[in-house]
């Protein structure tokens, strides 16, 4: 009877855990989807972050540095896969300079969104308004880099197969990166 008494509680007590963090999860996810729903892209947004889930919990400033991680993450491996398609058989060699502009103008992405990371890490002790401001910054001029890369392949008439894998790929970084800056916008915003 005692051990069966026990045996009760230990499942009763295992099922209310489960509901509470069942709980917390969907609160963390729905607070993602809101958060999301004022983005450009909100499905892609949501999508990028759900999976941080349990680590930004409800937090805005965890949501917007994610986001950047995120975005930073897909810029460094769309300039690793360009730096390779440049690479492969069949590629043309107005093709090629487009690829190597778009590896390098990424690159400068890259670096702007390492300082974004780097100026978010210290918003909490530094001036909010000054720091925010050169994320802002930072992200805007990273956004317009990648925008080159999709110029420059409009520009020399790449084949098509090409074309679509190059604009897949830098759309996504793109559409991530303006996510991004949209998220920064309402941090910035909604502080104080
Ligand atoms: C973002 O990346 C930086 C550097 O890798 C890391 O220190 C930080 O914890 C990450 N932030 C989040 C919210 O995951």
């Amino acid at each position: 009877m005692e051990a069966l008494s026990s045996k009760f509680l230990l499942i009763f007590f295992s099922f209310s855990f489960m509901i509470h963090s069942i709980q917390a999860t969907e609160t963390n996810t729905l607070f993602i989807r809101n958060s999301c729903s004022s983005t450009t892209y909100p499905r892609l947004c949501y999508a990028s972050l759900v999976k941080h889930a349990d680590s930004i919990q409800t937090n805005r400033m965890l949501l917007t540095s994610t986001a950047l991680n995120v975005t930073l993450a897909s810029a460094k491996s769309t300039s690793a896969f360009m730096s390779t398609l440049s690479r492969s058989r069949g590629v043309k060699p107005g093709e090629v300079a487009a690829m190597k502009d778009c590896v390098e103008v990424l690159s400068d992405s890259v670096d702007e969104l390492r300082r974004s990371i780097g100026e978010m890490s210290r918003l909490r002790t530094s001036n909010f308004e000054l720091t925010i401001s050169d994320v802002q910054t930072w992200v805007s001029a990273a956004l317009t880099d990648e925008s080159t890369c999709t110029d420059g392949f409009q520009e020399i008439n790449a084949q098509d197969n090409i074309q679509t894998l190059v604009r897949g790929k830098i759309v996504q970084v793109a559409q991530l990166t303006s996510n991004a800056l949209a998220l920064i916008n309402k941090l910035a915003t909604s502080h104080g």
